[in-house]
């Protein structure tokens, strides 16, 4: 098996927080992203997939492929937005690093799947110093 990563970068704007919290609870709780006046994040994405090699063409996939999907399903879309009102499969969501990454894992499994591999790994960083991977459960 053979693990194959495309990174990907983005700008967003988001704010972390509960409508029926005071903005003191939000701040409390979710620190700085509680910002009532939002701010933004140069994430880092990682999406890992794994697959068998083609013996004839010595890949697992063509990552041309692997990176249109992920522009298409995913850059175009959160890229200079703001995640909490301008991204469709955000909404309604407190826009965590978290749930950023199973918000991700679930457009893009469905079409990873056609490719002859299985995604494997999202990863984000949303801070150079704080990563969150998930690997669909
Ligand atoms: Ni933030």
């Amino acid at each position: 098996m053979i693990y194959l990563t495309r990174r990907e970068r983005f700008n967003a704007a988001h704010r972390l927080f509960l409508q029926e919290w005071s903005d003191e609870k939000n701040l409390e709780v979710f620190g700085k992203c509680s910002n009532p006046n939002w701010h933004g994040h140069n994430y880092e994405l990682f999406v890992t997939v794994k697959g068998e090699i083609n013996p004839k063409i010595g890949f697992v996939i063509n990552l041309k492929h692997l990176s249109k999907i992920v522009r298409e399903l995913i850059i175009e879309k959160v890229d200079h937005k703001n995640l909490n009102i301008d991204v469709p499969f955000m909404l309604g969501k407190i826009t965590s690093a978290e749930n950023i990454a199973i918000s991700f894992w679930e457009e893009l499994e469905p079409e990873i799947n056609k490719l002859n591999c299985e995604l494997h790994c999202i990863k984000i960083f949303e801070t150079e110093n704080n990563y969150i991977e998930y690997f669909g459960k």
